[in-house]
This record gives structure tokens, sequence and C-alpha cells, in this order.
């Protein structure tokens, strides 16, 4: 077998194309939506994620802000911050870039954001919402594999779907949505034991463990879909997913590439819900928007 990639950076272009329309339509209607990003210290990585965020943010029309905050913000300042924003009528969504630099404790931070502002779904009425299959706003990595399935005509129902990763940005929140969708799932971790025997029964095999080229072809079902959340610099400063392309791609049926697989999702998926969040505000929205296929 030679699996077809997905191309994610393509249907992120669709989902970015629906955006810009359902921005304007709110811009007609006197609303412009706008994300507010957060970012505390200068983490390199982090500071590349959310000007792409912000970049993304603008070619759809929206308005965005970048608060870059010193390393040392006192937590209280960080949260007063957030709650300004919370009642800033023009902000539809705010995000805090992760991980936040020591000792800020990011839990009690994402709790301050108002829940219907938090674009990220991290807060605690959203993850809720989330296991109980109500409509929210849903975690943008996981939701954006999620549309890629759909998008793909991928149908999870009845499928075993595999997940390697228990993250709570990513793991634990994919294992719940492929539930919602009729998957029949497992969660696999680094404690699991023989976890190449659990990986080759899933007819959907998600690796979200942040360890470079670590899912080989051995440890692949023939025909699975495999998307590989992923994103692994090496020694010699290429990027690189969870799976190890070269060898997953001989057994797989459909695999993402590393990069332009799962990673444009998360934006595109990231606007999509400012945008709901202000469509919500401006009283045009329809939950099942944000619904799960
Ligand atoms: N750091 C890595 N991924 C994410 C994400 O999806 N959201 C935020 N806020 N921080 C991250």
């Amino acid at each position: 077998m030679n699996a077809r990639p997905i191309d994610g950076k393509a249907i992120a272009a669709d989902i970015a194309g629906e955006n810009a329309f359902r921005a304007a339509r709110l811009r007609d209607a006197g609303t412009v939506p706008g994300l507010a990003v957060i970012i505390v210290g200068d983490d390199p990585a982090s500071r590349i994620y959310v000007r792409n965020k912000a970049l993304a943010c603008e070619k759809a029309g929206l308005n965005s802000w970048v608060h870059a905050l010193p390393a040392n913000t006192p937590q209280e300042r960080l949260v007063g911050f957030i709650r300004q924003l919370n009642g800033d009528p023009t902000v539809h969504g705010i995000l805090v870039q992760l991980p936040l630099p020591r000792p800020l404790d990011s839990r009690a931070v994402i709790e301050a954001i108002d829940p219907a502002k938090d674009v990220d779904g991290f807060h605690y009425h959203n993850v809720g919402a989330l296991v109980v299959g109500e409509p929210a706003f849903y975690p943008c990595t996981p939701w954006g594999v999620m549309k890629m399935l759909e998008h793909e005509g991928i149908a999870v129902e009845g499928m075993h779907a595999v997940v390697v990763g228990r993250s709570t940005i990513v793991g634990k929140p994919m294992a719940l949505m492929l539930v919602n969708a009729g998957a029949t799932v497992t969660v696999c971790h680094s404690k699991t034991r023989d976890l190449a025997a659990i990986t080759r029964q899933g007819d959907i095999l998600v690796a979200a463990v942040g360890r470079a080229r670590m899912i080989r072809g051995d440890m692949v079902k023939p025909g699975a879909v495999v998307i590989d959340v992923g994103i692994n610099r090496l020694p010699d400063g290429k990027l690189c997913g969870d799976v190890d392309y070269a060898s997953v791609a001989r057994v797989a049926s459909r695999i993402t590439p590393v990069p332009g697989g799962v990673g444009p999702m998360t934006i595109a998926m990231l606007v999509a819900n400012t945008v709901h969040g202000a469509e919500k505000a401006a009283g045009i929205a329809a939950d099942r928007e944000t619904r799960i296929a």
C-alpha cells in the first residue's frame, strides 16, 4: 500500500475561506470579530506560533491584538488583564499562549477567561461541555483533526480509533471527540505496555506524543488512517512529526504530512472559533455550527 496524503493546507484554506465569508457578514452587520492573544516571556517557538495566529486572523478580516508581557509578570497582573479583556466588547476571543513561564499557574489563568471568549476550549466550562457532547468551543487541534476526517469522507462511526498521547490540549479532547462521533477509542501513553500491539488495532491512529518519528510502519494496521499531530524539530533544524512517514506510508491508506497536515488546521479552527464567538455576541450564531459532524 502507498498511503494517499491528506492535504491539511488545502482543507485549512477552504475553512479560511468560510471564516472570511462569515467575518465579512459580521462586519456588514457592524461587528468586527477580534482575537486577543497574550504571550508571556520570550520563548521563540511560542512567538512564531502567536505571530502566525495573528496573521491568520488578519487575513480573514478579523482584528487581532498580540499582548506580549514580560516573563516576570505577576499572576494577579495577568489575571487582572484577562478580566479587562473579558469586559471589552471588541474582543470575542482570548488566547493565552502555553506553556506559561514559572511560577505562573496556567490552570488558574485559563479559569480567569470568560468561557464565552475561551476560543482554545480549555476552560472547565468548555471541557465539561465536550464531555457531555454539548456545543461549545472545542480545542482547535483535535477539532481540526475531526474536520479533516469529515472533509476526506472518513466516517469514524464504528471504527476503532487509537490515540497515542493523553495531553489536555490534544490527546484527551481528541479521544472525547472521537467517542462523541461514535468511534471505539483506546488512549495510549508513555506508560502503556506493548504499545505496538495496541496501535496495530487502530483503523484510525492519532499520534500526539511529541517524540520524533516514534510511530513506525510495523506499529500500524494495514490500510489505517494515520493522523500525525506532532511537530518536532530535528538537530538539523528540519521539522518532523511523531510518525515515521516513509515506513508508515507503505502500510497506511491515508496519512497527514508534517508540515502541511494538522498544523494549518489548528489555526483555521482558532479563527473559526473566534468568528463563532463574535457571531454569538452579535446574536447571529447557530449553535450547531460548533457541533462535530
Ligand atoms: N501551546 C501549544 N498549543 C497551544 C494551543 O493550542 N493553545 C495555546 N493557548 N497554547 C498552545
